[in-house]
């Protein structure tokens, strides 16, 4: 039996290179790493090249990837045509710092797939299209505040840092002003009188922002119906309804959640598949909220009275160019119907393995994503008889899992050839095939024996 020191230590040793370039991040790199959630121990990984649906570290070890960009590709690394695409444009130059066609051609696409974005501005990530549509709720409606859901993720700006991790009511970062928390009501997802009771009682709420999955890409699962009651309501008390579909948007259907649900928001939130794997992302939306935008030649109306916007990277021509070859291929339908396909016979696969090692804990997902839940708490075990009654939306449950069980999942899922995309969960493109499947259906049998024999997950009460 490999304990769990074995595993680490054999992790470590089989990675020199990685090693090495751990100590160099750590004398370079603030906090050792380009983003929180790529930081681990014993070292992040680092990868060389990534295809289709695999990549390969320093050191030449292969996994079949479920993080796939954090969620920004559908097709797949480095799809023939998003690569040829990209190499077109870049024999034009890369920057121009002026509008250009291709960017028109993208808008178009965006609204053939996504008839309720009547109107687009381009900006770089999902954080900025967040931070973009706050102010252009604030300033249609004249009201600050936004009523956000506990456990959605919406980037990392002032506005939105607090409210994604338990506890829900903490700071989200120390360097955030006091006053900013304010701006933002944060209630429990799923109960629409909650949602009634909040506009009524106040009256200076500007819309309500949701990620349409639940939160973190439906970590926390929410019935769509739910979505239904927010645009009854918000239509009703004249707010906006904002969607963040920064990875919902063009994986859950080629026309995003708001497709698959049949819900239409007054604004979108875009980025990651939109922009093809390069940085990119859109607010998108009703066009009389969009004229907030509008330079009308009069002006003290230009100077005080629209939302203003700039970026030296909006729509730059090689995000344009993967984001148009990217959206062109999802509108087939196809790669969506891949991936989704491919997903739930992972899902299926999966549950397996924790129902033949009778491992306290399932494994759910919609469309073309994945997330396993394992069981710890005691008293819940005592109470379940079996796998179904485990089942929670308590975000704080789903995003409570102990540290250590995450920490040891993510490492043993790496040693063993496979990387996820946060916490315990993936996504799957296009690119992923059956064999994809199979073999990372073994990857996870070998991670969750791991974790059973470390002590860390629990059995299923007899
Ligand atoms: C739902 C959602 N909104 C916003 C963001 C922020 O996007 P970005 O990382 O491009 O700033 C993310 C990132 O994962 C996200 O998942």
């Amino acid at each position: 039996m490999q304990t769990e020191l074995d595993l680490k230590q054999a992790y470590a040793a089989a990675r020199p290179a990685s090693q090495a370039a751990f100590q160099r991040a750590q004398r370079v790199l603030a906090g050792g790493a380009g983003h929180d959630l790529r930081f681990a121990r014993p070292m992040p990984l680092y990868i060389a090249r990534a295809k289709g649906s695999r990549k390969w570290d320093l050191d030449g070890h292969e996994y079949i990837d479920f993080l796939m960009g954090n969620g920004a590709l559908l097709l797949g690394h480095a799809a023939p045509e998003v690569v040829a695409a990209i190499q077109e444009a870049l024999a034009h130059g890369t920057h121009f710092g002026n509008d250009h066609l291709p960017q028109i051609e993208w808008a178009e696409q965006i609204r053939r797939l996504m008839p309720s974005a009547e109107r687009i501005r381009f900006v770089n990530s999902g954080t900025e299209a967040t931070h973009l549509a706050l102010r252009v709720a604030r300033a249609c409606t004249g009201r600050t505040r936004i009523l956000r859901f506990a456990g959605h993720f919406h980037g990392w700006h002032d506005g939105v840092v607090h409210g994604f991790q338990p506890p829900f009511e903490a700071d989200g970062s120390t360097g955030v002003p006091a006053g900013v928390r304010t701006e933002s009501i944060l209630i429990a997802d799923g109960d629409l009188n909650r949602v009634e009771h909040a506009l009524a009682t106040d009256d200076d709420i500007a819309g309500i922002l949701i990620e349409p999955s639940g939160g973190s890409w439906g970590r926390q699962p929410l019935d769509p119906q739910f979505l239904h009651g927010l645009r009854e309501i918000t239509a009703r008390r004249n707010r906006l309804l904002i969607f963040d579909e920064v990875i919902t948007g063009f994986r859950y259907s080629p026309g995003g959640a708001q497709e698959l649900y049949g819900v239409r928001p007054d604004l979108t939130c875009l980025a990651k598949i939109v922009a093809g794997g390069m940085p990119g992302g859109a607010l998108a939306g009703r066009a009389d909220l969009m004229a907030a935008f509008e330079l009308t030649g009069v002006t003290h109306h230009d100077r005080f009275e629209r939302v203003a916007h700039q970026g030296t990277f909006n729509a730059a021509p090689l995000s344009v160019a993967a984001g148009l070859a990217t959206l062109r291929r999802i509108a087939s339908g196809e790669p969506t119907r891949q991936a989704d396909s491919a997903a739930a016979h992972l899902r299926e696969r999966w549950e397996e393995v924790l129902e033949r090692h009778g491992v306290a804990g399932y494994v759910y997902g919609v469309s073309s994503t994945f997330h396993v839940y394992f069981e710890t708490d005691p008293r819940r075990l005592d109470a379940a008889s079996t796998r179904s009654d485990l089942y929670t939306v308590d975000p704080a449950r789903l995003k409570g899992m102990p540290g250590e069980l995450v920490a040891t999942y993510q490492r043993a899922l790496r040693s063993f050839g496979a990387d996820n995309m946060s916490c315990t969960g993936g996504v799957l493109s296009a690119a992923h095939t059956a064999e994809d499947i199979d073999r990372s259906t073994e990857i996870f049998e070998a991670t969750v024996l791991h974790l059973r024999d470390a002590g860390v997950v629990k059995p299923m009460p007899d």
